[in-house]
């Protein structure tokens, strides 16, 4: 492996036009902000277990920045803005992934409610970063009523899509973006100045709790893959590789199992079983061009691994991976009672724009000083020779309780994936590593654990069975592999019984 590394290594000289140039390598950035769940009724007399909107039960008064209970408050919003700006205000580019609206009942909203509130957002990050390209997507918060985003054209999407044209029309689209997005909630756009295109995802439509998709009978084809999302981006991505891109796949509600639902040890998951395997094929197909994947939708900090085919445990290995970014709302979910609150989060990316090597370099020297163990060959050899790859993953968080204290919300750098996770370069290898170190590691993974609700939640509360519960959601986005890990099964006889079932099928065909 060593020695491979050091072949490559000569080539950092390539020849264009006849002149050699020393390939630049520039650290870009970009942010990533999601889940702003912003309540315009929340006030400081309201009352925590009502959204800290009813003032009428109210004993005491709530934060001027938020509560843990409720909902974001304007200067929640405005501070977050203000701290993107603070800590890097000329990024490449900022990813937006939706969910602008508060949890409360439809009764508040109407489509109207809802633009009005999608508006305000997009004005509060415009007026912030008036010349930044904005490469947004909507949550299933941003529809009325809540969740149901139909296919095809609506009035909510087309609304929007005039509301972003001004961002839509600076992209350099694969397809018209505006045209995209106003049809289907979905787009592919380039990355100024490097080679990464944006593959943004409408995730709404694979939403089990949407019934207008969800309620689709499975022998059609919009029930197999509402509108044909699957297909597009199965062709897309073809292009993308033949054109040389690295794709930043990204979207609002992420697949596989939410990792902060142990009730019943079942887990709990978003996406439809059906499309949940069928975006496993997509990325398992296209993990080649596919160099990072961006999701939100949990308010956590966490992450994901998809392997190359499912094989059994030790033969394993990863090919992509999905950063899950917090929420810039603290609100403490009411799916369960481990899921809890969280500190408001947002997240600044480094990626290297430029580069002229392969990808088998930077395999052989992902972290600081330990030598890699697990480098194989088949994954070192990956064709593309410009790779936009994250370099550093940096969250920055309020910590709100503080901040309501001191009558000023000031931003902090939480942590960082180069210092708290020892990595150099992120890679789907190299979170498998910190995955398993963790794993073994209670230190490495309460610091993990301590991030998840950004900052709020003591480690010590995640017992044996919790432990277990993010290991599995990190590694088994397959539903059936992921309850099979949860509740401790051995693969091995999976795997086996699932040998004799495929022959028993081939005999009765
Ligand atoms: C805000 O509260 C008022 C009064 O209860 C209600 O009519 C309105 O629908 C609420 N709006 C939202 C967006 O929650
Ligand atoms: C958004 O709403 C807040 C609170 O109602 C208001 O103060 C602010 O002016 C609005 N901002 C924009 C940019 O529309
Ligand atoms: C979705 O459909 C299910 C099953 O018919 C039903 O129980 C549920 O209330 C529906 N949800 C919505 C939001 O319409
Ligand atoms: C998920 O796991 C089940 C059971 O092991 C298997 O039948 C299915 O093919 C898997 N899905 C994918 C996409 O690998
Ligand atoms: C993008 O890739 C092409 C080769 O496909 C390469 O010539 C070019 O230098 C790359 N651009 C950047 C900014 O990395
Ligand atoms: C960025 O890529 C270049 C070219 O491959 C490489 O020399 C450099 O070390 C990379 N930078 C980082 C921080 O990984
Ligand atoms: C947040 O602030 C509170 C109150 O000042 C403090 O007790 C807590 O330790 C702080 N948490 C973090 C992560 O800094
Ligand atoms: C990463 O975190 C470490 C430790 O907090 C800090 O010293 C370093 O400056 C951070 N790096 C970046 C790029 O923010
Ligand atoms: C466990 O992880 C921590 C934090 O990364 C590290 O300092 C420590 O050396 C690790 N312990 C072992 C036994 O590897
Ligand atoms: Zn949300
Ligand atoms: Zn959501």
């Amino acid at each position: 492996m060593l020695l491979v590394a050091r072949t490559v290594a000569v080539v950092v000289v390539v020849v264009l036009a006849g002149h050699p140039h020393t390939v630049e390598a520039k650290i870009g950035t970009f942010w990533h902000v999601t889940d702003f769940h912003y309540d315009l009724n929340y006030t400081t007399s309201g009352d925590p277990k009502r959204m800290c909107w009813d003032t009428r039960f109210s004993s005491g008064s709530v934060g001027e920045f938020g509560d843990y209970d409720c909902d974001a408050p304007f200067p929640l919003l405005t501070s977050a803005v203000d701290a993107m700006k603070k800590f890097d205000g000329e990024p490449d580019f900022i990813l937006w992934t939706g969910d602008d609206t508060a949890h409360v009942s439809n009764d508040y909203f109407s489509t109207e409610v809802v633009v009005n509130i999608v508006t305000n957002l997009t004005n509060l990050i415009a007026s912030r970063f008036p010349n930044t390209p904005v490469f947004p997507v909507l949550g299933n918060h941003d529809y009325y009523p809540k969740n149901q985003m139909p296919v095809g054209p609506n009035r909510l999407q087309s609304e929007v899509a005039d509301l972003w044209r001004k961002w839509f029309q600076q992209l350099q689209g694969h397809g018209d973006v505006y045209n995209s997005f106003h049809s289907s909630g979905r787009y592919a756009a380039d990355v100024p100045g490097s080679n990464v295109t944006m593959v943004a995802l409408n995730t709404l439509i694979w939403y089990k709790s949407n019934n207008e998709t969800a309620l689709l009978p499975d022998t059609t084809s919009d029930g197999l893959d509402p509108d044909g999302q699957f297909t597009w981006a199965d062709s897309l991505l073809k292009d993308l590789a033949k054109k040389n891109r690295r794709v930043y796949l990204v979207g609002h509600i992420p697949p596989g199992t939410f990792e902060r639902y142990q009730q019943k040890r079942k887990g709990f998951h978003w996406y439809q079983p059906r499309y949940n395997d069928r975006f496993t094929q997509l990325v398992q197909q296209h993990a080649h061009v596919i160099e990072a994947q961006f999701f939100a939708h949990h308010h956590t900090d966490s992450f994901r691994l998809f392997f190359e085919e499912e094989k059994n445990q030790e033969q394993r290995i990863p090919v992509s991976y999905q950063l899950l970014s917090p929420g810039v709302t603290p609100w403490r979910s009411t799916l369960s009672e481990e899921t809890g609150a969280n500190n408001p989060g947002i997240r600044l990316v480094h990626y290297n724009t430029t580069t002229g090597k392969s990808r088998k370099l930077r395999l052989a020297s992902h972290f600081h000083d330990t030598p890699l163990s697990l480098v194989n060959q088949n994954h070192a050899i990956r064709t593309s020779l410009h790779v936009p790859q994250v370099v550093d993953v940096s969250t920055y968080y309020l910590n709100l309780s503080a901040a309501n204290l001191e009558g000023r919300a000031e931003w902090h750098l939480e942590y960082n994936f180069s210092s708290t996770y020892n990595l150099k370069s992120v890679s789907p290898v190299a979170l498998y590593e910190v995955a398993k170190t963790m794993k073994a590691n209670r230190t490495l993974f309460d610091l993990y654990y301590r991030a998840n609700t950004v900052g709020l939640e003591d480690p010590e509360k995640c017992t044996e069975k919790c432990r277990l519960l993010h290991w599995c959601a990190i590694t088994e986005i397959n539903y059936s592999r992921f309850y099979d890990c949860n509740n401790g099964v051995r693969l091995s006889w999976r795997a086996a019984l699932g040998v004799v079932a495929s022959v028993l099928v081939l005999v009765v065909r």
